[in-house]
C-alpha cells in the first residue's frame, strides 16, 4: 500500500469513529458504522481521542459564549441594553459572534470529515448514500495550449445566463464575444421545457447577431448544477441548487433536453461536444496557461470544487485508456453536511437560512459559504442584535427586516473600508434605511461581516487543504472563480493563510484567479474533446 493511500485510509477510519462519537449515530448510515469496525490502528485511535476532545472543548466554549449572551439578552430589555456603553455593546456583539468563529481544532476536524465524505463519494459501495457525490466528469486531458478554433459556449448556473463565441488562437491568445441574458424568476422555477426553450432562443438570437447562424459550431455547455455524468456529452441532473427548481429535469439528460429544444426551433445547428461544471471550466481555463493547475474552485452564487484524482481511486469510472492515469472529479461538496456532519459548527443563523430556503436540508456547506447566502447570514445576525437593542439603539427598518435585501456585495463593500473609516458601511446602512448609526454601530456591523466571511473562507480552505493533502503532489495550483472570491477584499488572503496551516509540510500551492472559466473553460473542454479531430483537420 503506498504512503498516500495508507495515510488517507487511516484518516478515514479516524473520521468514521469521530462521526459516530459526535452524532450518536444520528443521520449516519450503516457504512459509517462499518468504518468504525475497521478502524483499528492504535495511533489512529489516540489521535481520534485528542481531536474529538479538542473539538468538543471548542464547541462547548462556543456554546458557553452564546449562552452568556443569551442570558444578558434574556435578563435585560432592549431599552436597557440600548443604554449600555459602546464598549459593553461591542462586547455583546463579540460574544454573540463567537459561534461564527471556527477554532483550529474545529477546522482540523472538518478536514477529517470532508476527506471521509470524499472517500464515500468515490467508492462504489458508499456512493449511492454519499452526500458529497464526487461525480466523474470524464475529463482526463488538460489543455496543452494547442487547442484552436471557433467554439460556442453556454453558461447556466451562476447569477446570469450567458452565450459566448470563443476563438482560440495561437500563443495562448483568444477572442471572446458574449452576451448576458436574464433568466426570469418564473422560468427559474417553471417547467424544464420552458427553461430549455428559453436557452435555445437566446442561442439562436446570439448566433444571428454574431453572423454564425448558418455555421455548425462545436459547443461546450457549462451547466453548474450537480450532474451525474455518463460521458462527456451525457449527464443526468441530480438535483437543482441556487434558487433553480424547474420541473421535469431531475434525472433527465440535460444535453438531450438542450438538443430537443434546439430541434423544436429547427433554425440553428450545433454540435454539443461537452457538458461541464463551472469548476471544470475554471480548472481548464487556468490549466491552459499553468500546467500545475489540478483543482478548480468556485466561490460565487454557489460553492464547489473539482480536482484531478487518480483513476484507481475513482471507482465509478470505467477507464478506457490505461495510459491516462487521472480523471477530473466534480466533488459537489456543497452538499457536505446534509447528513449532520456540519452540525457541530452550524449556528441558529444557518438553520434559519436553511428552513427558509427553496431546498431545506440540502447544500448545507454551500449555505454557510456562498454568495447566495452570505449577505442573508449577516442580515440575520444584524436583525437579532437590533431587536435586542445592541445595534442602532434598537431601531430597525423595513429593508433590514426583509429577507434577501442585504446583498452579499455589501459584505465586500463594508470590509473594503480602511480600519476606522466607515464610508462604505454608512452608504450601505443608508440603503437599508438605517440613518442613525453611530461609529460604534458601524464597527459592530463590520465585525459581524468579518466573522461571516472569515468563516466562509476557513470552510473553503478546509476543503481545499483536504484535496491538496489527498492529491499529495509537491506543487498544486488552484484555479478559482466566483463573485465572493473575486470581490471580497480579504477572501484570498484568508484562504492562503488557512490553507498554509492545514497542508502537509513540503507541499506548495497557489491560488490563481481564473479568466472566465465558465466561458473559455467550456470552449477548452470542447476543444480538448475534439483536439485530435482538429489536429487531423477533420473539423
Ligand atoms: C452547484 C455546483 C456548482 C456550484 C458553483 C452549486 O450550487 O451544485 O455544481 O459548481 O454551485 O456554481
Amino acid at each position: 500500500m503506498d504512503r498516500e493511500l495508507n495515510g488517507a485510509m487511516r484518516s478515514v477510519s479516524i473520521n468514521s469513529a469521530q462521526l459516530n462519537g459526535h452524532n450518536n449515530g444520528g443521520g449516519l448510515d450503516e457504512t459509517d458504522r462499518v468504518g468504525v469496525a475497521q478502524g483499528a490502528a492504535l495511533s489512529a485511535t489516540e489521535k481520534l481521542t485528542t481531536t474529538t476532545a479538542a473539538a468538543t472543548k471548542s464547541t462547548t466554549a462556543a456554546t458557553n459564549a452564546t449562552t452568556a449572551t443569551t442570558t444578558n439578552l434574556a435578563t435585560h430589555s432592549p431599552q436597557q441594553i440600548a443604554l449600555l456603553s459602546a464598549a459593553e455593546k461591542s462586547k455583546m456583539v463579540h460574544e454573540l459572534c463567537q459561534q461564527l468563529l471556527l477554532t483550529d481544532e474545529q477546522v482540523e476536524e472538518l478536514c477529517y470529515r470532508i476527506l471521509h465524505e470524499l472517500r464515500r463519494g468515490l467508492a462504489k459501495d458508499t456512493h449511492p448514500k454519499a452526500n458529497v457525490k464526487c461525480f466523474v466528469t470524464y475529463v482526463q486531458d488538460l489543455p496543452n495550449g494547442n487547442e484552436r478554433g471557433k467554439f460556442l459556449a453556454l453558461d447556466l448556473g451562476g447569477t446570469n445566463f450567458r452565450v459566448l463565441l470563443i476563438h482560440l488562437q495561437e500563443n495562448n491568445d483568444f477572442q471572446m464575444e458574449s452576451r448576458i441574458y436574464a433568466i426570469p424568476q418564473h422560468i427559474m422555477i417553471g417547467s424544464g421545457t420552458q427553461l430549455f426553450d428559453h436557452i435555445a432562443e437566446c442561442l439562436s438570437n446570439f448566433m444571428a447577431e454574431h453572423n454564425v447562424y448558418k455555421e455548425r459550431l462545436p459547443l461546450g455547455f457549462t451547466f453548474s448544477f450537480p450532474l451525474r455524468q455518463l460521458g462527456l456529452t451525457k449527464g443526468l441532473l441530480e438535483t437543482w441548487t441556487k434558487g433553480f427548481n424547474c420541473a421535469g429535469v431531475v434525472n433527465e439528460d440535460v444535453v438531450q433536453l438542450l438538443k430537443d429544444a434546439i430541434a423544436r426551433r429547427g433554425d440553428v445547428q450545433i454540435d454539443v461536444c461537452a457538458i461541464l461544471n463551472d469548476t471544470t471550466g475554471t480548472l481548464m481555463s487556468c490549466a491552459w496557461k499553468n500546467h500545475n493547475c489540478k483543482i478548480g474552485l468556485i466561490v460565487g452564487t454557489g460553492a464547489n470544487a473539482c480536482y484531478m484524482e487518480r483513476v484507481e481511486e475513482a471507482e465509478l469510472f470505467a477507464a478506457e485508456d490505461p495510459r491516462k492515469k487521472h480523471v477530473l472529479i466534480n466533488t459537489e461538496w456543497g452538499a457536505f453536511g446534509d447528513n449532520g456532519a456540519l452540525d457541530f459548527v452550524r449556528t441558529e443563523f444557518d438553520r434559519d437560512i436553511d428552513v427558509h430556503s427553496i431546498n431545506p436540508g440540502k447544500q448545507t456547506f454551500e449555505k454557510m459559504i456562498s454568495g447566495m447566502y452570505m449577505g442573508e447570514l449577516v442580515r440575520l445576525v444584524l436583525v437579532k442584535m437590533t431587536q435586542a437593542g445592541i445595534l442602532f439603539n434598537g431601531q430597525d427598518s423595513e429593508v433590514l427586516n426583509t429577507r434577501g435585501l442585504f446583498f452579499t456585495k455589501y459584505v465586500s463593500e463594508i470590509e473594503a473600508d480602511e480600519p476606522g473609516n466607515f464610508t462604505n458601511c454608512r452608504l450601505v446602512l443608508e440603503e437599508l434605511g438605517l440613518t442613525n448609526a453611530t461609529d460604534g454601530d458601524c464597527a459592530n456591523v463590520r465585525y459581524i461581516c468579518e466573522c461571516v466571511s472569515k468563516r466562509a473562507a476557513h470552510l473553503v480552505s478546509a476543503g481545499i487543504a483536504t484535496l491538496i493533502n489527498k492529491m499529495d503532489e509537491p506543487t498544486v495550483t488552484v484555479g478559482v472563480d466566483g463573485s465572493v472570491y473575486r470581490f471580497h477584499p480579504k477572501f484570498h488572503n484568508l484562504m492562503v493563510e488557512k490553507i498554509s496551516q492545514l497542508i502537509k509540510p513540503g507541499i506548495t500551492f497557489d491560488l490563481m484567479l481564473s479568466e472566465d472559466g465558465s466561458g473559455r473553460g467550456a470552449a477548452l473542454v470542447a476543444a480538448v474533446a475534439c483536439r485530435e479531430d482538429i489536429l487531423n483537420g477533420k473539423k
